[in-house]
């Protein structure tokens, strides 16, 4: 898959998944937009893309705050002019039961995972709109898709919404020729899944419902992004794609 001077922006793309996105863009030409809440990782990030041959800038910003993903943007626009592919990734997961969850939690859950997603598909939107074009890619979760994750209500919540919001975007942005597809990964080994790897019953119960026998690693997840993001699935929106070993079958 060839992204030849193409402009990637990937949020959330200091560490764990989104780094992964933001390398294998890179190496596939792409011109690679890295975001993160955490300025120095996402530095960290753009300058191994350099170092190696690529095309990179550091975006820092929070997703869920508009202005500063609106500043980003006007950034990114006086540099290189476009985005061609936005990636929806960052995400954060707090986990505890309903009864012990409180709001602030709660909303700061909903306002990265789907409020985020929202804001930057709006302000990218509207650049893919004028420029006649561009691919969405959503990172939802099988979290969204019935794989029944223990106190995760939020995080449930976020992605399941996600999912929702990845259809109505691909139907309302269709007619401007732009895609937009979700990709749901199943345990992904991250820093975000740290705690269900040191917990080793648990561990055993996950690999025990996963056809394929492990679990995931970000570079499982790249593929799939980039072949949705590619002309290859040119005819490819609206749909939600589980990347998961097997683990929900719908
Ligand atoms: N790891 C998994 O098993 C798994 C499974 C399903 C879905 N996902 C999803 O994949 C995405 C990436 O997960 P990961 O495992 O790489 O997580 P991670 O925690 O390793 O990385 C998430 C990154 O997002 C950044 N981030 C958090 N809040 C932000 C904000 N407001 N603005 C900008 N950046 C922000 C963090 O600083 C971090 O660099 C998330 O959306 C997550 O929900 C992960």
């Amino acid at each position: 898959m060839n992204f030849t001077d193409q402009v990637v922006l990937i949020t959330g793309a200091g560490r764990g998944i989104g780094k992964a996105l933001a390398l294998a863009f890179a190496q596939a030409g792409a011109r690679v937009a890295v975001n993160d809440i955490n300025p120095d990782s996402c530095v960290k990030t753009a300058d191994e893309i350099i170092a190696s041959g690529g095309q990179a800038v550091a975006c820092h910003a929070d997703v869920a705050n508009k202005l500063a993903v609106q500043a980003m943007l006007i950034d990114l626009e006086d540099r290189w002019g476009r985005v061609d592919v936005l990636v929806n990734n960052a995400g954060v997961e707090p986990h505890k039961p309903i009864v012990q969850l409180d709001e602030w939690d709660w909303n700061r859950t909903i306002d990265v995972n789907l409020k985020g997603a929202f804001i930057c598909s709006q302000s990218v939107g509207r650049m893919m709109q004028k420029q006649g074009g561009g691919v969405i890619v959503n990172i939802a979760s099988i979290a969204g898709r019935a794989a029944g994750l223990r106190d995760r209500s939020a995080y449930v919540a976020s992605k399941t919404g996600l999912i929702g919001f990845t259809k109505e975007c691909a139907r309302e942005f269709a007619a401007y020729n732009i895609r937009v597809n979700a990709v749901c990964p199943g345990v992904i080994i991250t820093e975000m899944t740290a705690h269900l790897r040191q917990n080793e019953a648990q561990l055993k119960k996950w690999l025990e419902d996963i056809p394929l026998g492990r679990l995931g690693e970000p570079a499982d997840v790249t593929g799939p992004v980039l072949f949705l993001c590619s002309d290859a699935a040119r005819y490819i929106t609206g749909q939600a794609i589980n990347v998961d070993g097997g683990k929900v079958m719908l």
